[in-house]
């Protein structure tokens, strides 16, 4: 799936992402900047925190609890925030667009 990863900056990177993985997973592997998931997906460092395009919001579900606490850690959270580790790539993502937050610049 295609997915655009947007650093606090503004600069975008499209990058395509094997189903079955993660988001996380899918900017460490291209080396994309700001999302650094320390914990390795674990939902443990919130170091992958990124904001979901309004309309993707209802496909991607809601949040689980483990990832709901965790973000109660993390700075200047929306409602659209995600830990991205836990967002498992499915075709249906195609096109999908996520915005890092600025304490990820
Ligand atoms: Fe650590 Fe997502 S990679 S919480």
């Amino acid at each position: 799936a295609r997915i655009t990863y947007i650093e606090f900056n503004g600069t975008a990177h499209q990058v395509e992402v094997e189903p079955g993985t993660s988001v996380m997973r899918g900017a460490v592997d291209n080396g994309i900047p700001g999302i650094d998931g320390d914990c390795g997906g674990g939902c443990a460092c919130a170091t992958c925190h990124v904001y979901v395009d309004a309309g993707w919001m209802q496909l991607l579900g809601q949040r689980a609890e483990i990832e709901e606490d965790l973000l109660g850690f993390a700075q200047d959270v929306r409602p659209q925030s995600r830990l991205s580790c836990q967002i498992e790539v499915t075709p249906e993502l195609d096109g999908l667009v996520v915005t890092m937050p600025e304490t990820q610049s």
